[in-house]
C-alpha cells in the first residue's frame, strides 16, 4: 500500500478537491501574521517604552566606547592593538604621542578613544645587537620610555656589561643568538643593529645579509616594523661632499671593506624589497662616525683608538697624512635620532651623523687638549679604500624628523673619556650619572 492511500483514508469527501503539492490539513494562516503578532506583543503592556530606552542606552555606550570588533577587523598585525601606544606618562612628549597616532591611524584607518581609567600600553621591542655600543644605548632609553625591550645579540662584539644595569627589569629580556639564524618573536618593532660595525671585527663576520633578511622576515610574520642600521660606508669614497641621501655613492665592490660596505648597501635593496613587494613598514638609518661611552676600547675605529691610547700613554697612530676628514656624532644624539626615524612617517633613508667636520690631525688635536697635552703622534701608511672625505647633509633629517645633533666633540668626548679610564684602569667611580646627563644634552 502507498502512503499516500493512508494520507487520505476517512477523508473521502475532500478528494473531490483539486489535488495540490501544498496541501495541508489546517487552514492556511493569512500572510500579513507574522508581522502583526510583534508589534501586538511590543504594543501591549507599554513594552515599546522598554525596547526604546534599551536602543537609547546601547547608542550612548557605544558612541562613548569604541568598538574594539571595528578595531581588530582594521588591524593586521597578531599583536594586540593597544600596543601601538605608549605609556603617556613616560612618553617623550608631544612628537612621540602625535607620531603614535601616526601608527594608529595608518594601521587601523580608524580613530577610537581610549577609555578614561585605562593605561597605554608600551610597546614591545627587539634590538638586535642591543649588548653593543649604540645598541645598549638606544635600550636604556625605550626602557626608560616605559616599552618592554628583547635584546637579540651573539655577544661577538658586544658585552652583558653595558646592559646589567637592566638586569631584574621585568620588561628587559636578553637572548643570546645569532641573527644569521631565524628567530620568532611576537613585537611591535624591530631595531635592526647586529653587525659588527669595526673594520677589525668586520671582515671576519660578514652578518649584514643574511642576518636582515630574516629580520625582515620577522617584521614580515608579525606585522612589526623594521628599522635597519645602515651606514654613511654605502657612499664609500665620496664623489660629492656633503654626502646628500640622493647621492649612489662610490664603492669598491670587491675591496677589504667590501664586506661591510656591500653588505649594508644588499641590507638596504632587501629592506626596500620587503617594503615594496611584502608591505613590511621599514625605516632606513645611514649613521655616520658615532662616538661615546661603552665604545669598544680596542675596535680599532678612530676616536676610540686615539682615547684609549692617549690614556695608556701609547703614540696616537695616524694613518695616512691625517688630511682625510670626517665627523663625529655623540651617542646621544645617534640614538634621539633612530627613536624620532622610527616613530615618524617616512621610509628614509635618512642621514644620521653631525656635519662638523675635522680632519683626522684636528681629531687628534682635541683628543691631547682633553686627555694628553704632551700624546705623541705617530703616522703610518693609510689602509685601503679609506674614504678621503666623510660629512653628512642633515637637511632631510631636520626637516622631515625635527631632529639635528646637539652634543659637540668638545662636550662628547670627555664623557667618553671617563667611561675609558673607568674600563682601562678599573676606576670604578660610578660612571652612570655621567651617562645619563649626556642623554639630555
Ligand atoms: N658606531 C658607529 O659609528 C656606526 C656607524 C655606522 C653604522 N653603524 C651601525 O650601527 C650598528 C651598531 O653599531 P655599534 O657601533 O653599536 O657596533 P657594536 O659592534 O658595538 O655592536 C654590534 C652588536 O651586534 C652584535 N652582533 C654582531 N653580529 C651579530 C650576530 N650575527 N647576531 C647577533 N648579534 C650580533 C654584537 O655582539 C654587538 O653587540 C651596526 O649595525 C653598525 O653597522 C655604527
Amino acid at each position: 500500500m502507498g502512503s499516500s492511500e493512508l494520507i487520505f483514508r476517512g477523508h473521502e469527501d475532500e478528494t473531490t478537491l483539486p489535488m495540490s503539492d501544498t496541501y495541508s490539513p489546517k487552514r492556511p494562516k493569512p500572510w500579513f501574521l507574522p508581522i502583526t503578532r510583534p508589534v501586538h506583543y511590543i504594543l501591549r503592556e507599554q513594552r515599546l517604552v522598554f525596547v526604546l530606552v534599551g536602543i537609547l542606552i546601547a547608542t550612548v555606550i557605544f558612541s562613548i566606547f569604541p568598538s574594539r570588533q571595528s578595531q581588530q577587523h582594521f588591524n593586521y598585525s597578531p599583536v594586540p592593538y593597544g600596543s601601538y601606544f605608549s605609556d603617556e606618562s613616560t612618553s617623550l612628549g608631544g612628537g612621540f604621542a602625535a607620531a603614535h597616532r601616526v601608527v594608529y591611524e595608518r594601521r587601523g584607518g580608524f580613530v577610537g578613544k581610549v577609555p578614561l581609567g585605562l593605561k597605554r600600553k608600551g610597546l614591545r621591542i627587539v634590538v638586535t645587537g642591543g649588548a653593543g655600543f649604540v645598541g645598549s644605548h638606544l635600550v636604556d632609553r625605550l626602557i626608560e620610555r616605559g616599552d618592554s625591550v628583547i635584546v637579540v645579540d651573539n655577544f661577538f662584539t658586544g658585552r652583558k656589561d653595558n646592559l646589567m644595569h637592566h638586569f631584574g627589569n621585568p620588561r628587559f629580556e636578553l637572548i643570546r643568538h645569532d641573527v644569521v639564524e631565524p628567530i620568532l618573536l611576537e613585537v611591535d618593532q624591530i631595531f635592526h643593529l647586529a653587525c659588527p660595525a669595526s673594520p677589525v671585527h668586520y671582515k671576519f663576520n660578514p652578518t649584514n645579509v643574511v642576518g636582515t633578511l630574516n629580520m625582515l622576515g620577522l617584521a614580515k610574520r608579525v606585522g612589526a616594523r623594521f628599522l635597519l642600521t645602515s651606514t654613511s660606508e654605502v657612499y664609500g669614497d665620496p664623489l660629492q661632499h656633503p654626502q646628500v641621501e640622493t647621492y649612489w655613492g662610490n664603492v669598491n665592490p670587491i675591496g677589504v671593506r667590501s664586506c661591510y660596505d656591500e653588505g649594508k648597501r644588499t641590507a638596504e635593496t632587501l629592506t626596500m624589497d620587503y617594503h615594496r613587494g611584502a608591505g613590511v613598514e621599514v625605516r632606513i638609518a645611514r649613521i655616520f662616525n658615532t662616538y661615546g661611552p661603552r665604545m669598544g676600547i680596542d675596535d680599532g675605529r678612530v676616536v676610540s683608538n686615539f682615547v684609549a691610547q692617549a690614556l695608556r700613554k701609547e703614540p696616537l697612530t695616524v694613518y695616512g697624512d691625517g688630511k682625510q676628514t670626517r665627523s663625529f656624532q655623540y651617542v646621544s644624539d645617534l640614538v634621539e635620532g633612530l627613536m624620532r626615524l622610527m616613530e615618524g612617517e617616512h621610509v628614509g633613508p635618512f642621514n644620521l651623523g653631525n656635519p662638523g667636520e675635522f680632519t683626522m690631525m684636528e681629531l687628534a688635536q682635541v683628543v691631547q687638549e682633553t686627555i694628553d697635552p704632551n700624546a705623541r703622534i705617530e703616522f703610518r701608511p693609510n689602509t685601503e679604500d679609506d674614504p678621503h672625505k666623510r660629512k653628512p647633509d642633515t637637511t632631510k633629517a631636520k626637516e622631515l624628523l625635527g631632529w639635528e645633533p646637539v652634543v659637540s666633540l668638545r662636550k662628547g668626548l670627555p664623557l667618553m673619556v671617563t667611561d675609558f679610564r673607568q674600563r682601562i684602569f678599573g676606576d670604578h667611580k660610578d660612571s652612570s650619572s655621567d651617562m645619563s646627563s649626556t642623554s639630555t644634552a
